[in-house]
């Protein structure tokens, strides 16, 4: 059998990781500035997650969601008390995109409506409603546009507040910081005038926090920059540093009955250890404090750059935009500097999601080679 083509691979196989580097099978370092998409938040075979995850493993690694499970509830009280969100309920799955899914059906449950609103530059996820709210008509399967879904102007209230009025909307979905989009900020007055205007209508406000979420903004959730108080926050990637974990935290007010939600595999106990190595391993180096801190040292580094043309974003989520096409640079960063970064839907636009517990010395090796490879930077380059 043939593995199904769809992704583009670069000619390079990791064989492991430690820390903010991972290493190829001839033992090279690459330092890694993109996390493995966003995902490896406390670091590559971090000892505390290891052992965790050994543990829980020779203990036992699943049963069904039918029987008493106190690691469930042990990480509910964590991300509770660690996100500042106690008084929510959590619905834990296995994805983003099932995080997503699980949210917008929630939302329609609740007001009985089908119509979506969320935004140009969208990315929500590929399962059948989550790709219908995000912004790339060619991963969308007929099958998938059985709803209509609206996409207003990053930022622009108007259109928003126009559309809600006509009480219609079911849920209005957006992410914490629009991350594949090219990592946009959203103005906390507008997520705080969106926030009010959902409240009115009746319309779900959806926090999407599955690339932004888990420290990575410098605060436990990029809309704490703000004052909303969301309706449902979705989170996944960093949330198990690779084991595939995801969830809805999801507001009081909305009463849970069996049988409304469910999965095979969601919240199983090797998910939970995961979990709670991660929790527990943000708490105890404060990682959220260093991913403000250090977020805030590259971008004032990044801003003193002449190539750049613009740098934004919040802790760890930092877009770089040029003049030009990145694509021929982020190749040359990772075949001649050795340093992973990510691409965005926009093409002149570089992402930045490393681990979050990154340090000096990993920063100033970032920004070296990056001088180095804007320096040597050649279009044609052929890797
Ligand atoms: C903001 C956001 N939402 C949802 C998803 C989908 O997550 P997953 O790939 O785990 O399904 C992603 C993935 O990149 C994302 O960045």
């Amino acid at each position: 059998m043939q593995l199904f083509d769809v992704y583009p691979l670069f000619d390079l196989e990791p064989v492991k990781g430690l820390g903010s580097y991972v290493y190829d099978k001839d033992g090279k370092a690459y330092l890694d500035f993109y996390g493995g998409h966003a995902v490896v938040s406390v670091g590559h075979s971090h000892h505390h997650f290891v052992q965790r995850l050994q543990e829980q493993a020779a203990k036992m690694v699943f049963y069904s969601n039918s029987v008493q499970n106190p690691l469930q509830v042990e990480l509910a009280q964590k991300l509770g008390a660690l996100s500042a969100c106690p008084d929510y309920q959590l619905f834990l799955c296995n994805s983003g995109a099932e995080a997503n899914e699980n949210a917008l059906k929630l939302a329609s449950f609740h007001n009985d409506r089908k119509k979506i609103i969320a935004f140009k530059g969208a990315f929500h996820g590929r399962t059948s409603a989550a790709v219908n709210v995000t912004d790339n008509p060619r991963i969308k399967a007929p099958i998938n546009k059985t709803y209509e879904a609206e996409f207003h102007e990053w930022n622009n209230l108007d259109s928003v507040r126009d559309s809600l009025a006509k009480e219609d909307v079911s849920a209005l979905i957006i992410e914490g910081i629009q991350g594949i989009g090219g990592i946009h900020v959203p103005d906390a007055s507008f997520l705080e005038e969106v926030s009010v205007l959902c409240k009115k209508h009746n319309t779900v406000l959806i926090l999407d926090e599955i690339q932004s979420g888990y420290g990575r903004s410098g605060e436990f959730f990029a809309f704490q920059y703000s004052n909303v108080v969301p309706d449902l926050i979705t989170v996944a990637k960093g949330m198990g540093n690779g084991f595939p974990i995801g969830g809805v935290l999801i507001h009081p007010r909305f009463k849970a009955s069996y049988g409304l939600l469910g999965t095979t595999f969601g919240g199983n106990h090797l998910a939970c250890a995961a979990g709670l190595a991660v929790l527990e391993i943000i708490e105890e180096e404060k990682l959220v404090e260093n991913a403000k801190r250090f977020g805030q040292i590259l971008m004032d580094e990044l801003k003193g750059f002449d190539q750049i043309k613009e740098v934004r974003g919040l802790g760890l989520m930092i877009g770089m935009s040029m003049d030009f096409p990145i694509k021929p640079l982020r190749k040359q960063l990772l075949f001649e500097e050795h340093i992973f970064t990510g691409s965005a839907a926009d093409p002149n636009t570089i992402r930045l999601l490393p681990p979050l517990n990154i340090n000096e010395q990993e920063v100033d090796q970032f920004l070296k080679g990056l001088k180095v490879g804007l320096k040597n930077y050649t279009p044609t380059a052929n890797f």
